[in-house]
């Protein structure tokens, strides 16, 4: 039977935002399928004669345009790099059909959810919160964002909107692992899980009955904050109905 290629169809880019060195955000116009938030899909470019794609988280909410993307520009990756380069008016490449299943749908009932992110991984938590349905879901939404400095922490205007439409109900707490920074956590996410510090700012406890937890990011938080939950007694969840894990790892 023949390969499925996935169909690609051409966006163009709408902006381009450099926020630090490091980091940019692109805004591109391209008639994707209908996704869910933390859905990703692929971007590519055709570069000397070869197609190069990876996959990228769409920060937008469903339904909203321009599909909006966060990236890390890896200055010796063969796409990244590209893509920061790109002007308003040029073309990428973008699979037609996002896919993914780091969604609500597969995240069980609970009356908390904690969002950890580490640099980029906050792509889908923020596609996410712009979401009725997470709202409408659980009570209390814990938007945990690790960086290794705090000029990397983006979409800060978005997460004071959250803070004021939702004073009682979400929390944002920033860890800043590169330098010391008022009103965040000086450390690391497994860390701070099993040493109780995180659940004392986000004035949460983790809970085995009440919790749901989405990892997102770099593989190194992922599975060993995966292995500090664990260590407390909570388990991935496999089917979308029990467990308090979910996660996706970038790399
Ligand atoms: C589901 C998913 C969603 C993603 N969403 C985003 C996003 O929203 N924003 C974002 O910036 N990135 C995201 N990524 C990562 C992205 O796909 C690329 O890996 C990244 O942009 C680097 O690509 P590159 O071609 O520039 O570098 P590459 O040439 O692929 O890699 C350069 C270096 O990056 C590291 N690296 C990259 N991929 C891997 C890997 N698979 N295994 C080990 N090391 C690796 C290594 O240090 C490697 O040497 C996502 C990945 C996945 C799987
Ligand atoms: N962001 C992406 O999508 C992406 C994709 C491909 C490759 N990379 C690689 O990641 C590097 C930079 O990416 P980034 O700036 O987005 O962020 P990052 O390196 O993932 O750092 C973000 C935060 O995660 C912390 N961290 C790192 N390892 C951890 C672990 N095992 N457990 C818990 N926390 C951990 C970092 O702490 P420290 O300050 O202690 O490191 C920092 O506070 C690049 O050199 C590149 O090779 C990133």
């Amino acid at each position: 039977m023949a390969e499925l290629k996935p169909a690609w169809i051409e966006g163009k880019v709408a902006a381009n935002t450099h926020r630090t060195q490091n980091l940019f955000s692109l805004q591109i116009e391209a008639d994707v399928a209908p996704f869910e938030a933390g859905q990703y899909t692929s971007l590519a470019l055709d570069i000397d004669g070869e197609r190069v794609a990876q996959s990228y988280s769409i920060l937008s909410a469903p339904g909203e345009r321009p599909l909006e993307f966060f990236f890390y520009t890896q200055l010796d990756g063969k796409l990244s790099a590209r893509l920061s380069a790109l002007q308003v008016g040029d073309s990428v490449l973008i699979q037609q059909l996002p896919e993914g299943a780091f969604t609500l749908n597969n995240v069980p009932p609970g009356n908390d959810l904690w969002l950890l992110a580490t640099g980029t991984g906050v792509a889908p938590f923020l596609s996410l919160l712009k979401t009725p349905q997470v709202w409408q879901r659980f009570e209390h939404i814990i938007l945990v964002y690790a960086v290794r400095q705090w000029d990397d922490i983006a979409y800060s205007e978005l997460i004071d909107t959250l803070k004021k439409d939702y004073p009682d109900r979400f929390r944002f707490v920033p860890f800043v692992s590169r330098e010391k920074v008022d009103d965040t956590i000086h450390g690391h996410i497994p860390a701070s899980i099993t040493n109780g510090t995180i659940e004392r700012v986000a004035g949460r406890v983790l809970s085995l009955n009440d919790s749901q937890i989405m990892l997102c990011g770099n593989p190194g938080m992922v599975q060993d904050a995966l292995a500090a939950l664990e260590q407390k007694g909570f388990s991935r969840s496999i089917d979308g109905k029990t467990g308090q894990i979910t996660l996706e790892a970038y790399w």
